[in-house]
């Protein structure tokens, strides 16, 4: 992606390439923005990259980053510099999935690689991208949480609480940044058709017939939609919002004033 004029819009979009970042990462080429795209397979980001090239009218930059790995947040920020390239739409979609491993029987590395994609990775690439979005005064960020973030489910252990903590920085940053120009959206996923639920599944020893799921594509249209109507935190699927406004009831019902 190369300019002499910065003519066009442009998305960052971790895990643009596959699953729900992916869906993404379409319906942004659709909407003529150009894309960067990070994910660790070279090749398979290539090939995503190609693909919309030739069928929208875009530019890409696909960057190969681990980003479980600390120094990968200020590599990208580089990288994007370099190429002149001005980031309107941040998108932290990329996330380590749960492990089935009861608390004291996880491996230390995997949850601290888990720790590092789902919070520490998304709050810095958040931070460098966002301080040329409020120079300019305009600005968007959409962060992928997940109903496992809202709900306290011991199934989904650490994941679970990474994603209650996107959710909540989320909405903190949206009424934060709000007056400066700067949107954010969280987009909130149940159950979706990809690579990480099928893992999910099979490492969790879930039978996926017992839940109930929706395509990566209708979920990134709902985050897209919700995204662009400036909406702070999108839901899809009528099942899953009102699974969380029934958890959200029982919790206010437990909750004991207790005493002065
Ligand atoms: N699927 C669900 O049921 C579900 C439900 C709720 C929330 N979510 C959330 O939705 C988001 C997307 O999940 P998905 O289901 O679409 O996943 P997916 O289909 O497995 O795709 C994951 C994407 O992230 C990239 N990625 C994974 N680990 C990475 C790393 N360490 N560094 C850089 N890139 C990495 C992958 O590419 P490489 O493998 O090439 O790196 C791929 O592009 C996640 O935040 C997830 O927590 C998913």
């Amino acid at each position: 992606m190369a300019s002499t004029e910065q003519a066009s819009n442009a998305a960052l979009i971790t895990g643009g390439s596959r699953g729900i970042g992916y869906e993404l990462a379409k319906l942004c080429a659709q909407d003529g923005y150009d894309l960067v795209l990070v994910a660790r397979q070279q090749e398979r980001l290539q090939k995503v990259a190609n693909q919309l090239e030739s069928e929208w009218e875009i530019t890409t930059l696909p960057i190969s980053k681990d980003l479980s790995h600390p120094e990968s947040t200020q590599e990208i920020f580089d990288e994007v510099e370099r190429k002149d390239t001005q980031i309107d739409l941040l998108v932290n979609n990329a996330a380590a999935r749960p492990t089935p491993d009861r608390f004291d029987e996880t491996d230390l590395e995997s949850t601290s690689d888990l720790l590092q994609i789902n919070v520490t990775t998304l709050t810095s690439l958040t931070r460098l991208f966002v301080a040329p979005m409020v120079e300019r005064g305009a600005g968007q960020i959409l962060n992928v949480s997940s109903v496992a973030g809202e709900i306290p489910d011991p199934t989904f252990g650490v994941y679970a609480a990474t994603k209650g903590y996107v959710s909540t920085l989320s909405q903190v940053l949206a009424r934060q940044l709000e007056p400066v120009g700067i949107t954010v959206t969280v987009l909130v996923p149940g159950w979706t058709e990809t690579d990480m639920a099928q893992q999910v599944f099979q490492a969790l020893e879930i039978d996926p017939d017992t839940r109930e799921t929706m395509s990566p594509e209708e979920v990134a249209q709902a985050g897209y939609n919700g995204l662009q109507s400036g909406q702070t935190r999108v839901i899809p699927g009528q099942q899953y919002r009102e699974a969380l406004q029934n958890a959200l009831s029982t919790r206010a019902s437990n909750i004991n004033p207790g005493r002065q």
